[in-house]
């Protein structure tokens, strides 16, 4: 994709640092997070017009620390150390760095002492978060204190070259002042004009498939999900009817899902549309298995296979198009070897289709520009804001053997748990929200008589990362009306329980 102007985040291994990326962006600025071990030659090719050096846990004095090229602080480019990074330049252009006296642990206060660009209109006394327990106690030359905290230099800098160090960590919310630095450092400092929209990535990004396709046929392998739904967007608004989508309905989506992906796509976008309607097909492969990992690993390898079938259906193939975003490419941490995750739900698919090359659109993009692509896009709003759903669908949602009335007793009632959560207008506070078919049959009554029916279960978590998540404290009048709506509509259950585990120690999905 062609590069707008840019600030590189060197990434010392801090936790912020994703978070310290999606902050300039905010502002409308490009950037991108790259290992600190880059050589001066390889920023050089980069031609970034601000560089970030990020926090990190290690003690910047030892020798084993990460470190990186000092020549990068002689390229002319604006450098801001964060943190770690800041305890870093310090050190290597000849200051001293030590474990602070009165460690200032988590908030503090700051107040300039300096005129600064970097500091401009920054408060007396604003409240800063500080996590590293080294500080800066002697000050490189010709650097000059700007700010201070109660027990540490808290910015520094070198206004001539452009060097600049700050100890507290700008990109958290707890640091009232953060937005002003960073808007300071991208646009005070380095100069940028901003203004890298959603509207102008998909320009240059269509103007580059364009390119880069030709006459070419691409093949696509449309979900319904976010990224491979903006993916198919972007690429019809680039080259029509040469992509081809191809959706394997299996089956084990929610309700009505199947013919919203459909009709989302086959009216509105100049593409080719298949639908495999292989639901009969992989229902037979899961007849009589009951085990969860046999069921994943059968509903992945059909899909693989469907998917063959229909793409030979196609011809030749000369790309094929992946909706991997930038959390699963961002190479992170010091020495690490590089972390790529590759796409989970198409993992397999390289394999079988025979192509020229792989496009993958998205991959600079984090979760919510996705989405404010695909609106620009003009993707209708359900599908953008689409809830994650798991490759395997349904079929980790009906506990044990899967059959029809058990895949209509769980899609019923999500449909419900969905539609009352969207009346409570709670849709954008909980992340994932679903039902769940237990095996257990309990005892109840209706109309006077005795019922042995299923007990279902309610599940809703927030999240940043789906890594750990907490589940929502959804108000019982809530609750309530899902319970009653789902027991009296939703023929087979006679029981509803909600579940009150948070990840970990249970995973979000029950297999
Ligand atoms: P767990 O259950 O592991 O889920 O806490 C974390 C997130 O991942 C989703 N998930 C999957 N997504 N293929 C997917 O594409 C899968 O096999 C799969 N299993 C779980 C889950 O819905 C949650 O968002």
């Amino acid at each position: 994709m062609k590069k707008p102007e840019m600030v590189l985040i060197l990434d010392f291994g801090g936790q912020h640092s994703q978070l310290l990326a999606r902050r300039v962006r905010e502002f409308e600025v490009y950037c991108e997070v790259h290992p600190c071990n880059l050589s001066v030659e390889q920023v050089k090719a980069m031609a970034p017009a601000g560089i970030i050096l990020t926090g990190g846990p290690a003690d910047a004095t030892s020798p084993a620390a990460p470190s990186f090229d000092l020549e990068i602080l002689n390229l002319g480019v604006p450098v801001l150390g964060i943190c770690y990074g800041h305890l870093l330049i310090a050190h290597l252009s000849g200051g001293r760095v030590e474990e602070g006296l009165a460690q200032e642990y988590g908030r503090a206060t700051l107040t300039p002492t300096a005129k600064s660009t970097l500091l401009e209109g920054v408060q007396e006394n604003s409240a800063c978060w500080i996590s590293h327990s080294f500080v800066v106690s002697s000050l490189p030359e010709p650097f000059v204190i700007t700010g201070r905290t109660d027990a540490c230099i808290a910015a520094m800098e070198n206004a001539e070259k452009r060097l600049y160090g700050v100890q507290f960590h700008p990109e958290v919310s707890h640091t009232e002042c953060g937005n002003t630095v960073i808007k300071n450092f991208l646009f005070g400092i380095c100069g940028l004009s901003g203004g890298w929209t959603m509207e102008k990535y998909a320009e240059t990004a269509i103007e580059e498939i364009r390119k880069t396709v030709g006459n070419g046929q691409v093949l696509l392998a449309l979900s319904g999900g976010v990224d491979s739904s903006v993916c198919a967007a972007l690429v019809s608004k680039a080259v029509g009817k040469q992509l081809t989508c191809v959706f394997v309905d299996h089956g084990l989506m929610r309700k009505d899902e199947g013919d919203e992906v459909e009709e989302a796509f086959k009216g509105h976008f100049d593409l080719n549309f298949l639908r495999a309607n292989e639901q009969a097909h992989f229902l037979s492969h899961l007849k009589g298995v009951s085990d969860p990992e046999q069921k994943r690993k059968i509903i992945g390898r059909e899909f693989i296979r469907v998917f063959e079938k229909y793409a030979k259906q196609i011809g030749t193939v000369d790309f094929l198009c992946q909706g991997t975003i930038y959390p699963d490419v961002i190479e992170s941490g010091p020495g690490q070897a590089a972390v790529i995750k590759s796409h989970h739900n198409v993992g397999g698919l390289p394999d079988v289709v025979n192509f020229r090359e792989i496009i993958e659109p998205l991959r600079p993009l984090f979760k919510d520009e996705v989405r404010k692509l695909g609106l620009a896009l003009g993707l209708p709003e359900h599908l953008v804001w689409r809830q994650p759903f798991p490759g395997p669908g349904l079929a980790i949602r009906v506990m044990g053997e899967i059959t029809e009335d058990k895949l209509r007793i769980v899609r019923e009632s999500d449909a419900i748990f969905r539609a009352e959560i969207a009346a409570a207008g709670l849709e954008k506070s909980i992340h994932q929200y679903f039902t769940v078919l237990t095996e257990t049959k309990t005892v109840g009554m209706m109309d006077n008589a005795r019922t042995f029916e299923n007990v279902l279960a309610l599940r809703a978590v927030a999240t940043t990362d789906f890594m750990t998540a907490d589940w929502v404290r959804i108000p019982y009048e809530v609750l309530d009306k899902v319970s009653s709506r789902i027991i009296s509509e939703v023929p087979g259950t006679n029981r509803i329980v909600y579940d009150i585990t948070s990840k970990p120690p249970a995973t979000i999905e029950w297999e």
